[in-house]
């Protein structure tokens, strides 16, 4: 169980680094309620965006749909940001859903590789963070 951790922590990074690298724009995940906050913290846009896309979910929209994008100006420049939700689904519970029903062993290896994990108590369909993109003009 514990074994399958590397998906969400090194797979998804790395697709994520190999799109960075061959585009030159910026892309991570952030959320609201990180598991690693050195790579998911969301700037003030994002807050927002996050925000934003919880109470549309609220409203009835479609967590799978929601997405964001705006032309903003930072340090004086023009950028293209982007966000797209990332909704839970049942296949993320065993490692983002309640902290009573994980696995002991993996609970255990998230505690120690993730001391200040915020990522735990979620429900199928709630958003858990968004992937986000900022495209130089
Ligand atoms: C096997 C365990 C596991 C599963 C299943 C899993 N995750 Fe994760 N998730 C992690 C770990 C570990 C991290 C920390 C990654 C890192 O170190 O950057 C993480 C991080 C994230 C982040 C980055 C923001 C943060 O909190 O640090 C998002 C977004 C995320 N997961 C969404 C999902 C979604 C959506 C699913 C289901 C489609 C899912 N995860 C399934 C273990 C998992």
């Amino acid at each position: 169980m514990a074994g399958a951790i590397p998906v969400c922590r090194d797979q998804a990074p790395k697709l994520i680094k190999e799109v960075r690298d061959s585009t030159g724009w910026s892309i991570r995940r952030v959320s609201l309620n990180t598991r690693n906050p050195e790579r998911g913290t969301p700037d003030l846009w994002e807050v927002r965006t996050l925000v934003d896309f919880n109470i549309r979910a609220a409203a009835g929209e479609k967590p799978e749909v929601l997405e964001k994008s705006e032309i903003v100006t930072e340090n004086g420049k023009q950028v293209f940001r982007y966000m797209k939700a990332l909704p839970v689904a049942d296949v993320c519970l065993k490692c983002h859903g309640p902290a009573e029903g994980l696995d002991a062993d993996l609970k255990a290896k998230l505690a120690e590789t993730y001391p200040h994990d915020r990522a735990t108590g979620y429900s199928s369909g709630q958003i858990r963070g968004a992937l986000t993109v900022i495209r130089p003009l």
